[in-house]
């Protein structure tokens, strides 16, 4: 007979399942759906490396993370020393998952989550730090791996609907000497985005750049053309696999952001 402690899981008998069946199956089931689709990513991953290379960039700083869902970004940018940590959701899921993820990690009292559209929520805050992973996949149509909210990748015909408009309200944001942090796919032509903010007198350096994952359902929902164009170049493919180049953009009023942080590649 194997016994709990002997190092095997113990199982409860059919039976008693069937006596409980909600406190058993259902709390658990709807909170691994909920932590499933708040998953954090590669991309999330990238930015918080980047944070923990570039410390000066979050010591201290107001931090603002733009679509925060699981709150990771602002609890990382917490224990690197940042002053508040500021975060907007769409997702009311997302929203309680940040506020439970900071206040258990000791940063409920200079923290503020609050649900809604981009940078509505902050009015005419600026701040020294915002992070943003914003859903820019090239979806033609709104779709997202099973399990996950929708509003979570899908970024429109070109991928660019939600950080183009990010972009468009970033300079009204930034505090002077402040950065953004953005995950970035390699594939919605970075070219485009320092184009998006250069009448704002903002510059963009890519610090980053790593291979991703590509899940086939993602693949699916790309458009063709997109994926012909960039196969071989930032989408590479090995049978039904796929891997995709992510870039971790730093944009800020410096023309040149290289000399405040040596360990920022540029
Ligand atoms: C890819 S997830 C990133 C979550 C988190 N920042 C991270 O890196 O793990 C994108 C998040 O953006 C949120 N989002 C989508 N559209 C948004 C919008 N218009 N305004 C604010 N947040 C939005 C989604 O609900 C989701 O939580």
């Amino acid at each position: 007979m194997t016994l709990p402690g002997d190092g095997q899981v113990a199982h409860a008998a059919p039976a008693e399942l069937a006596a409980e069946p909600a406190r058993l199956a259902a709390p658990a089931n709807d909170t691994l759906q909920s932590a499933n689709a708040l998953r954090p990513s590669d991309y999330t991953a990238a930015l918080v490396r980047r944070m923990q290379l570039s410390p000066s960039w979050v010591r201290g700083a107001r931090v603002l993370d733009v679509g925060c869902g699981s709150g990771l970004l602002l609890a990382a940018a917490g224990e690197l020393g940042a002053a508040s940590l500021t975060g907007v959701d769409v997702e009311p899921d997302a929203v309680a998952a940040s506020r439970a993820l900071l206040r258990g990690a000791g940063h409920g009292t200079h923290s503020d989550i609050v649900q809604g559209d981009m940078f509505a929520p902050v009015g005419e805050r600026r701040f020294d730090l915002i992070v943003a992973n914003l859903p820019h996949f090239p979806m033609a149509e709104v779709g997202a791996e099973e399990g996950r909210h929708l509003t979570w990748s899908a970024g429109g015909h070109n991928g660019r609907v939600l950080l183009d408009r990010f972009l468009a309200g970033l300079a009204a944001h930034l505090s002077a000497g402040g950065r953004a942090l953005v995950a970035h796919n390699a594939f919605v032509d970075v070219e485009a985005t320092r184009a998006a903010v250069r009448g704002a007198g903002l510059s963009v350096r890519v610090t980053d750049t790593v291979l991703v994952p590509v899940s086939p359902v993602k693949l699916e929902l790309m458009p063709p053309e997109l994926l012909a164009r960039e196969t071989g170049k930032t989408i590479f493919r090995y049978g039904p696999h796929a891997l995709a180049e992510v870039l971790v953009v730093a944009i800020s009023f410096e023309a040149s952001d290289a000399s405040d942080d040596p360990s920022a590649k540029g």
